[in-house]
């Protein structure tokens, strides 16, 4: 069978997030997040589940590093609680929670793995929700000290950080749509918390240059491959809106220094209030993007296509149908992406940070999950992300999503991404076929195809 190999020093990595693995939700004096408070206020997660205790990864990190260890990855992928660190949010520091991440680091480092920081997956404190939280312009000095203090902790050890997973899920889901944390629906909101975000990333990488840490640092996006549903002059149109409010909001700031004109217009009154310097401070430039890359979509145009007036049909396969998250199955897509931030966004040095497949998992009774579906999504993403390095792109590593089965957000604990069974009652990790498959990928740096 012909092989395909990555490039020498291609990282491979696996990847997780405070919120969806670490469990001890109150515990050595953590502060309550806005996913604590959002879990916990009922039914607003599938099966009114919570991260209270998630994979009790806070108490049980020294055996998933010993996995992460077995699995051969050159880093690991995560994210720490603001709320561990910092109870408030800002002000006073929790050392015992800094020093879970201090053990976390050290643990990760005797075992050969660099850590990859990020700072921000979602999880803000609920001390600076109650102060307006992202939609508040000093969020962006709070993040900026917390920012500090991690930097200051770690920044001798780790040297790949990222300041924020997914800003377009922490402002969209979380103040347009109400479906996440903290549960706001006011577009203008949202575009603000977009602009706050993105601003608090800036001032953090000024401040990681001037404080002379070692290493790099850089932002992860999620983005999807999107393309008009035909070529109607109104499917177009909202194709492009849909792109702007998407995709472009972030990166063309980060990339050009400038926010997407015709969205602007659109937004009218919505649009977020900048000040001057902001935009020069967003165009800081970075080290690295990360990309979550999970599906594609369809825009066509439709009157109750909410503010954009656009509505969205995920892309598969042929035969692929759906995963378990309802998500479309379109490995092309991550190929065309790559292509495009290699075209559009001045072809940034680039890690796929998340990427994975949530199936119906069926456990032996040894708790073993002959999971194919998964490994097959997989491979032909890496297949695609092979071919944009040979086309030119500068990719540099790929993560999975997930180490574990985690808490997946409004979906709770039903949709399974992990390459290792997490049993929920007995927290046993277990595993799948497709740890010891992307185990075989790492040793060889390629696959057979
Ligand atoms: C991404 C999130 C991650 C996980 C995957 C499935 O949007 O960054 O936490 O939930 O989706």
């Amino acid at each position: 069978m012909p092989e395909i190999h990555f490039p020498a020093g291609f990282i491979w990595g696996a990847a997780t997030s405070a919120y969806q693995i670490e469990g001890a939700w109150n515990a050595d004096g953590k502060g309550e997040s806005v996913w604590d408070r959002f879990c916990h206020s009922g039914w607003r997660v599938d099966g009114n589940d919570h991260g209270d205790v998630a994979c009790d990864h806070y108490h049980r990190y020294a055996e998933d590093v010993a996995l992460l260890k077995n699995l051969g990855v050159h880093s690991y992928r995560f994210s720490t609680a603001w709320t561990r660190v910092l109870p408030e949010g800002r002000g006073r520091v929790n050392p015992a929670g800094l020093g879970f991440y201090d053990r976390l680091v050290d643990a990760l480092l005797e075992a050969g793995i660099q850590p990859n920081l990020t700072l921000n997956h979602w999880d803000l404190p609920q001390a600076l929700q109650e102060m307006g939280g992202w939609n508040n312009r000093e969020c962006v000095n709070w993040f900026t000290d917390y920012a500090r203090v991690m930097l200051d902790a770690l920044g001798d050890r780790v040297r790949m950080w990222s300041t924020h997973n997914e800003p377009w899920v922490a402002a969209f889901l979380g103040y347009q749509s109400a479906g996440m944390a903290p549960g706001i629906a006011d577009s203008s909101q949202a575009y603000q918390a977009a602009h706050h975000l993105l601003l608090s990333h800036g001032r953090t990488v000024q401040l990681f240059r001037q404080g002379g840490y070692p290493g790099e640092i850089g932002i992860v996006l999620n983005v999807s491959h999107s393309q008009p549903a035909s070529d109607r002059p109104a499917d177009v149109a909202a194709f492009q809106r849909s792109y702007e409010s998407g995709l472009a909001l972030f990166a063309q700031p980060l990339f050009h220094g400038t926010y997407p004109q015709m969205l602007m217009d659109w937004l009218g009154a919505m649009a977020p209030r900048v000040e001057p310097g902001d935009m020069e401070t967003i165009h800081t430039p970075i080290d690295f993007l990360g990309l979550n890359y999970y599906f594609s979509t369809a825009i066509s145009y439709d009157t109750h296509g909410g503010l954009l007036k656009a509505r969205q049909d995920h892309i598969t396969m042929p035969m692929w149908g759906h995963t378990e998250m309802g998500w479309g199955v379109y490995w092309e897509g991550l190929h065309q992406l790559l292509l495009h931030f290699k075209e559009q966004y001045c072809n940034p040095r680039m890690f796929i940070t998340e990427n994975g497949c949530a199936a119906l998992d069926k456990p032996d009774a040894d708790g073993f999950v002959q999971d194919d579906e998964r490994i097959d999504y997989i491979r032909h993403h890496l297949k695609a992300a092979h071919e944009a390095i040979e086309a030119g792109v500068r990719l540099d590593g790929y993560y999975v999503w997930s180490l574990l089965d985690n808490f997946e957000w409004w979906d709770g604990y039903r949709p399974r991404f992990g390459i290792i069974r997490v049993d929920y009652d007995s927290l046993r990790r277990t595993p799948k076929a497709s740890y010891n498959w992307y185990r075989e990928v790492i040793a060889r740096n390629g696959l057979a195809w």
